[in-house]
């Protein structure tokens, strides 16, 4: 893809790398956790039957399968700057509802208001500009739509913290390594979630690009956060 610098085309190139690994390692590294943390941001998103979902950041696609599995009739629109995701992910699905699209998070190639939900998996915490990011998810939105980020946290309840930071600032990256070959990938994995914003950053993120009624969850004692906010309506101005 053309004119990716720096971070972006480090994150590019290194979720190509492991497109082939990724499901069976996410699964394994998470104990299955992954599958429930997608069901729990589906459920949150809650959309509507024949609807038009975005998911952004879709690397496999595993959102948008378990969005067509358990939600009904739904069209998903699955984006995701790294080609080699989106072919694994398409490998094991036919359903002509889930429509791959290569595209940057930053620059979606969509007009306003045109999907009824977005969600995003994991993805936030690798842009580059998350800021803009977010600003991009509210315009492509519906009014009265809603956003759904799933992100991993960082988890402060005492012992297990201590315990989960080994988990992903040791065990990860070598099994990680070990098993898809990219060690550095798996340190990424760490050194991102470790950067990445606050939860009530992240929502400040979404008050300033303009959604409203936004909260966060944590799951699994903060390992995870789900971050919803609404689309006010059109014509609506806060007083
Ligand atoms: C950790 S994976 C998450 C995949 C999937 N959502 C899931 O739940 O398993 C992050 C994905 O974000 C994609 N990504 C990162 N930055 C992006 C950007 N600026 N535009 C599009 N995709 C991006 C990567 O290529 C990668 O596939």
């Amino acid at each position: 893809m053309k004119g990716l610098t720096g971070k972006k085309e480090f994150v590019r190139r290194s979720f190509a790398s492991i497109a082939g690994s990724y499901d069976p390692l996410n699964t394994l590294l998470s104990f299955g956790l992954n599958k429930w943390w997608r069901r729990q941001a589906v459920k949150a998103l809650a959309p509507p039957e024949g609807g038009l979902v975005l998911d952004v950041c879709a690397g496999t696609m595993g959102l948008g399968k378990e969005l067509l599995r358990s939600a009904g009739q739904l069209r998903v629109v699955a984006l995701d700057f790294a080609l080699e995701m989106l072919a694994r992910g398409m490998k094991r699905t036919k359903d002509p509802s889930l429509i791959p699209v290569l595209g940057d998070a930053e620059r979606l190639p969509f007009r306003e208001d045109t999907f009824d939900r977005v969600i995003v998996g994991f993805g936030i915490r690798n842009l580059a500009d998350p800021q803009q990011g977010v600003k991009e998810l509210f315009r492509v939105l519906k009014g009265e739509g809603r956003l759904v980020i799933l992100e991993f946290g960082k988890p402060t309840l005492v012992i297990f913290k201590d315990l989960y930071r080994w988990y992903l600032s040791r065990f990860i990256p070598w099994a990680g390594g070990l098993i898809s070959r990219q060690k550095e990938v798996y340190r990424y994995l760490h050194d991102s979630i470790m950067a990445f914003l606050e939860q009530e950053e992240l929502m400040e993120m979404m008050k300033r690009a303009g959604f409203l009624q936004i909260h966060s969850r944590q799951l699994t004692w903060g390992i995870t956060n789900l971050y919803i906010g609404e689309k006010p309506p059109v014509g609506f101005s806060p007083s």
